[in-house]
Parts: structure tokens; C-alpha cells; sequence
């Protein structure tokens, strides 16, 4: 009897532990999720839009490394007038994907940037 008691104990503690878990993994997913950008370009619609994922990022660099004033994102999807000529020109996304220190534009690159 003893026993059963303190494996409902155990499993209401799991219980509480995992809720926990999913409550904070929640209130990252909203800070940290992925930046899905609309194009703001004509002419290239088929072609898939880019997306930013915070989360990979997250893990290598601080806030301001992005968001300041020379590299120029906002904390607001969609602010920045992004575009392959920028990029192409180490600004934006080029400030890093420039082959070091991260992949940069190249035929073999594209679909790691723009998928669906
Ligand atoms: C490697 C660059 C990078 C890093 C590091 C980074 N961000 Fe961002 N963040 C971006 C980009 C790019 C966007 C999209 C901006 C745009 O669309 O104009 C963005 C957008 C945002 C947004 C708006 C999201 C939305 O849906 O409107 C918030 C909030 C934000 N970032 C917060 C943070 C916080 C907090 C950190 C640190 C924990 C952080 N960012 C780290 C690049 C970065
Ligand atoms: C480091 C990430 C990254 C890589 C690599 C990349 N792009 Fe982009 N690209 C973007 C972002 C961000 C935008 C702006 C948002 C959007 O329109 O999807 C963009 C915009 C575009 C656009 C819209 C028109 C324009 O000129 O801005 C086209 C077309 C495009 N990319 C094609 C390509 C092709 C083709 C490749 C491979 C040769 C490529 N991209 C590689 C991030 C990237
Ligand atoms: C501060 C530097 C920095 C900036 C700015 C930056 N990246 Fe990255 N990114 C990295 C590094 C470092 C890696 C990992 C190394 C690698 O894969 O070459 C990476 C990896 C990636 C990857 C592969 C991993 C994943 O998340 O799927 C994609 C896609 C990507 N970046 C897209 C973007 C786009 C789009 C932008 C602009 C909106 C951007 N990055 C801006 C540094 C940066």
C-alpha cells in the first residue's frame, strides 16, 4: 500500500515536471520561433520565401549581435527590405553568409535559406 502511494506521488511530480517543460518551451517558441519572410520583390513568387530561424542562431550569438543599429534587423517580422543584391553585398543575412562565418549565397545554398 505504502508503495502504491509513493509511485502516485512520483508520477504527480512527472506530471508537474513535464507541464513545466511545456510551458516554458511555449514562451520560447514565442520569442525564438522562425521568421518565415514575404517577398517584397515582383516577379519571383513560386520561388519559396526565405526563412530565419532564431532558434539555430540563438545558440551562436547574443540578441544585439542582430538586432542593433549597423546590422539593422528590428524586433519586427518583416521590417527589413531584404534582398539577394543586399545580401550579395554583406548586408542583412550577408553580414555572416558570406562563407565564413557562415555559408554564403551559391547554387548548392539557395534551398538552405528558401524552402517551404
Ligand atoms: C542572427 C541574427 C539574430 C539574432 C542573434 C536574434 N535575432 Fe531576432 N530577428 C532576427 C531577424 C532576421 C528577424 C526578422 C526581422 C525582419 O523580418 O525584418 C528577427 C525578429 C525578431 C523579433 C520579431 C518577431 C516577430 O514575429 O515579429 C523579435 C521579438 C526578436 N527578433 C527578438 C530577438 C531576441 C529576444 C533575440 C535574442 C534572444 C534575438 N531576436 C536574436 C535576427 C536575429
Ligand atoms: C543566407 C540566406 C539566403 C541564401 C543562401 C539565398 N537567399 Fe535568396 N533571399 C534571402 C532573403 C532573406 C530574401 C528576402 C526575403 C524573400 O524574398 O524571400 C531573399 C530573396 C530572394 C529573392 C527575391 C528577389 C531578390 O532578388 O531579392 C530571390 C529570387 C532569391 N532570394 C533567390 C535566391 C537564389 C536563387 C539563391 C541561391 C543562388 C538564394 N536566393 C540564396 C536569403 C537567402
Ligand atoms: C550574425 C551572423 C548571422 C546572421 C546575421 C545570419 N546568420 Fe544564418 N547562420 C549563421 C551561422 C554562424 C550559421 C551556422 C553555420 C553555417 O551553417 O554555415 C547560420 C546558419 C543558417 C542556416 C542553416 C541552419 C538553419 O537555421 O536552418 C540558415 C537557413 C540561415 N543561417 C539563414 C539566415 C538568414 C535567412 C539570415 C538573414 C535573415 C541569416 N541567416 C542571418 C550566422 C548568421
Amino acid at each position: 500500500m505504502k508503495m502504491m502511494k509513493a509511485m502516485k506521488t512520483m508520477l504527480l511530480w512527472l506530471l508537474a515536471a513535464f507541464m513545466l517543460c511545456g510551458l516554458a518551451w511555449n514562451a520560447q517558441a514565442e520569442v525564438l520561433g522562425d521568421v518565415r519572410f514575404e517577398r517584397k520583390t515582383k516577379g519571383d513568387e513560386d520561388f519559396p520565401p526565405a526563412i530565419f530561424s532564431h532558434w539555430n542562431h540563438r545558440v551562436k550569438f547574443k540578441c544585439y549581435v542582430c538586432h542593433n543599429k549597423t546590422v539593422g534587423f528590428e524586433m519586427k517580422a518583416g521590417s527589413a527590405q531584404i534582398t539577394m543584391a543586399l545580401i550579395e553585398n554583406k548586408q542583412y543575412c550577408g553580414v555572416c553568409h558570406q562563407g565564413q562565418p557562415a555559408f554564403g549565397v551559391g547554387f548548392e545554398s539557395c534551398s538552405r535559406c528558401h524552402r517551404k
